[in-house]
């Protein structure tokens, strides 16, 4: 899991799938932040997980800091990446070395409002539903294959942070759903699309953890 701060979503992740968890589909074996004061580490470290600091400001190239992180991550025995609040842009080098095994959470409904800022933009352009988005990561930033998205209604009279607030209650509950359909084999990236293996998955509504709106 690599993380740049607060740490909310690995939260939601390490309590889906943290030590204290039988039978876990996933094994946490690194959070790995970008920066040291990141409040994600002392969650972490709170669920015994192994932590690992790799400050990006110590390399004078992304590929540098890249490849260091790779060794860590490998040397923890990963076979996946979650990006849960990583706020560093990966180099293509990176992202292609774990291609279709590295995810990420993107508060927007994809593929609206990439990038930074999203709740602003949402209510800026007059959206009704907003939400977030469970996608594999390619190297263009918040692109990439869908596994899942949670919508939350745009209500009469929110600001930024009522809004940031119903987005953020579903990606908790969106992301362990997400990364569990893959841990159990039941995704599949074809032609730069997912399919979703499961004998019950009729409606796009039952991919929704937040549930029809
Ligand atoms: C979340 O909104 C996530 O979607 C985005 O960064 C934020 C991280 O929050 N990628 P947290 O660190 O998980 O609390």
């Amino acid at each position: 899991m690599l993380i740049s701060g607060r740490g909310s979503n690995l939260q939601a992740l390490i309590d889906a799938f943290g030590p204290q968890v039988p039978g876990s589909p996933v094994r946490i074996v690194l959070v790995l932040s970008n920066r040291a004061d990141a409040r994600g580490l002392e969650r972490a470290a709170r669920a015994g997980l192994r932590t690992a600091v790799i400050d990006h400001k110590s390399f004078s190239t992304r590929d540098d800091f890249d490849s260091a992180m790779d060794r860590e991550i490998r040397a923890a025995g990963a076979e996946f990446v979650a990006l849960a609040g990583f706020m560093r842009l990966l180099t293509a080098r990176f992202v292609t070395s774990w291609q279709d095994r590295m995810i990420n959470i993107h508060p927007a409904l994809l593929p609206a409002f990439p990038g930074l800022d999203t709740h602003k933009r949402a209510l800026q352009a007059g959206v009704r539903f907003h939400g977030a988005t469970v996608h594999f990561v390619r190297h263009e930033t918040d692109i990439g294959p869908i596994i899942a998205q949670a919508a939350v209604p745009v209500l009469p009279g929110d600001d930024e942070q009522t809004l940031a607030a119903r987005v953020l209650e579903a990606e908790h509950r969106l992301y362990p759903f997400a990364l569990r359909l893959v841990a159990e084999g039941k995704v599949r990236v074809e032609e730069e699309r997912v399919t979703i293996a499961a004998a019950n998955f009729a409606s796009s509504a039952v991919l929704n953890p937040a549930g029809p709106v």
